[in-house]
C-alpha cells in the first residue's frame, strides 16, 4: 500500500490488529461508564432492569450501527449489568448447522450469546436460530440415511445479543426475532471528548481540555478510532515533548499522521469529490457514487453517508445526493453557476 494511503487508513473506523489489547483494556464495563447513546442506554436499562425483577432472561437485542461505534462493548455490558455469562460467537465462525446447534444447547439459563456480524450467518445456519430465539428449541437429527429423526429438543431460556453493520444484508425473519431493535449513531464531539479524557485516564496520560476536543474532532464520530489517535498523540508526546498533550501537541501528531480535520477518510473524500467536483454538486444517485468509488451502495448508505450528514456535507433528497455549502467550502471547490449538472463534468 502507498505511504499516504496507509497513513489516512487511521481513520478507518474498522478494527485494526494494533486496537484490539487497546479495545479490551478501554472498554467500559457498565452502562453508566457507557457515554452517549442516551437513548439505546435507556432502552437497555429499563430491559434489564425489567428482567431482573422477573428473573428471566432478558429480550433479544439486534444492535445495528457503524464499526467501532461500541456493539460489542454494549452486549458485554448487558451480560455484566444483568451478571449472567457471556459466550461470543460471529456469524462467519458459525458455519455449520451442528456448530450453532452445539452451542445453543450447552447455553445457561439466561445467559447472554453475542452473535457478532450476525449478517453473515449462512442461510441453513440462520435457520436453526429461528426456533431458539422465537421457542428455545433446538431441532436435531438422530441416526443417519433413511431411519434418521429429527427431534425437537428444549435449551435454556437465553437472551441472544445481535450485531451488524450492515441492516440492509439481515433478513427479515431474522429480524423480526429480536425483542429490541437498537440503532447506534456517531458520536459527537462533546461525547468524544468524554470519552478521550476517560481512556487518557485509564492510559495514566495527561491531557488538556481542548487537546482531548482536538482528537475527539477528527475521530469521524467513532470511539474506536479516538483511542487509536489519542495514543498515537500519546506517542509522539513522549518522545518529542513532555508526554504532557497540549493542544499544540495534539495538532502537530495529528497533521503528522495526515488526519483530517474532521477526521474523513480516503473514501468519504472520494464520495464528497465525485459529488462536489464531477457532478457539479448533485443530486447524483446512489449507484453512481457507488461505481465511482468502488464501494457497495448498502456500505455507502449505512457506514459512509451517516456521518457525511451528521457533518452537514451531505444531503438526501429525492433525486439523489447532494453536498451542501459548507462541503463546497470545505473541500475548496468552486460551485459552478449554470444549474445543477445531471452528467459528468468530465
Ligand atoms: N460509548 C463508549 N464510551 C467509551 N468507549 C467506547 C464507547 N463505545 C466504544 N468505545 C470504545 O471503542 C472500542 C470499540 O468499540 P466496540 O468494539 O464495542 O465497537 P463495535 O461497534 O463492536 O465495532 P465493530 O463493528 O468493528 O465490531 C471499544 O473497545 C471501547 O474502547
Ligand atoms: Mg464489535
Amino acid at each position: 500500500m502507498p505511504e499516504e494511503k496507509a497513513s489516512r487508513r487511521i481513520v478507518s473506523a474498522a478494527a485494526r490488529d494494533e486496537d484490539l489489547a487497546l479495545d479490551t483494556s478501554l472498554r467500559p464495563r457498565t452502562l453508566a461508564e457507557f457515554t452517549g447513546q442516551s437513548k439505546v442506554k435507556e432502552i437497555l436499562s429499563i430491559a434489564i432492569e425489567a428482567a431482573k425483577m422477573r428473573q428471566e432472561a432478558m429480550d433479544h437485542v439486534l444492535l445495528i450501527g457503524p464499526p467501532g461505534l461500541g456493539k460489542t462493548t454494549l452486549a458485554a455490558i448487558v451480560a455484566q449489568e444483568l451478571g449472567v455469562p457471556f459466550d461470543i460467537s460471529s456469524g462467519p465462525m458459525l458455519q455449520k448447522k451442528v456448530d450453532l446447534t452445539g452451542i445453543l444447547s450447552s447455553l445457561k439459563g439466561s445467559q447472554v450469546f453475542f452473535i457478532d456480524e450476525i449478517h453473515r450467518l449462512l442461510p441453513d445456519v440462520e435457520e436453526v436460530l429461528y426456533s431458539a430465539l422465537e421457542d428455545f428449541r433446538v431441532d436435531i437429527v438422530i441416526g443417519q440415511g433413511p431411519g434418521a429423526r429429527t427431534h425437537s429438543l428444549p435449551i435454556q431460556q437465553f437472551t441472544a445479543v445481535g450485531a451488524t453493520t450492515r441492516q440492509g444484508l439481515l433478513s427479515a425473519p431474522l429480524r423480526g426475532r429480536f425483542g429490541l431493535v437498537l440503532y447506534l449513531k456517531h458520536y459527537d464531539v462533546s461525547e468524544l471528548t468524554r470519552i478521550v479524557l476517560r481512556a487518557a485516564k485509564i492510559l495514566e496520560t495527561t491531557i488538556e481540555g481542548d487537546a482531548a476536543e482536538e482528537v475527539a474532532r477528527r475521530s469521524r464520530g467513532t470511539p474506536r478510532i479516538a483511542n487509536r489517535l489519542l495514543r498515537r498523540v500519546r506517542d509522539y508526546a513522549q518522545v518529542r515533548a513532555t508526554g504532557h498533550v497540549t493542544m499544540g501537541v495534539a495538532r502537530t501528531a495529528l497533521d503528522l499522521l495526515e488526519v483530517d480535520r474532521f477526521g474523513l477518510d480516503e473514501i468519504d473524500q472520494k464520495i464528497m469529490m465525485t459529488i462536489l467536483e464531477k457532478y457539479g454538486g448533485g443530486p447524483v444517485g446512489l449507484n453512481t457514487i457507488a461505481a465511482s468509488t468502488d464501494e457497495e451502495p448498502d456500505t455507502l448508505e449505512e457506514v459512509y453517508e451517516p456521518y457525511l450528514m451528521q457533518l452537514g456535507f451531505l444531503d438526501r433528497t429525492p433525486r439523489g445526493r447532494m453536498a451542501t455549502d459548507r462541503a463546497f467550502e470545505y473541500f475548496g471547490v468552486q460551485r459552478r453557476m449554470n444549474g445543477l449538472p445531471q452528467r459528468p463534468l468530465f
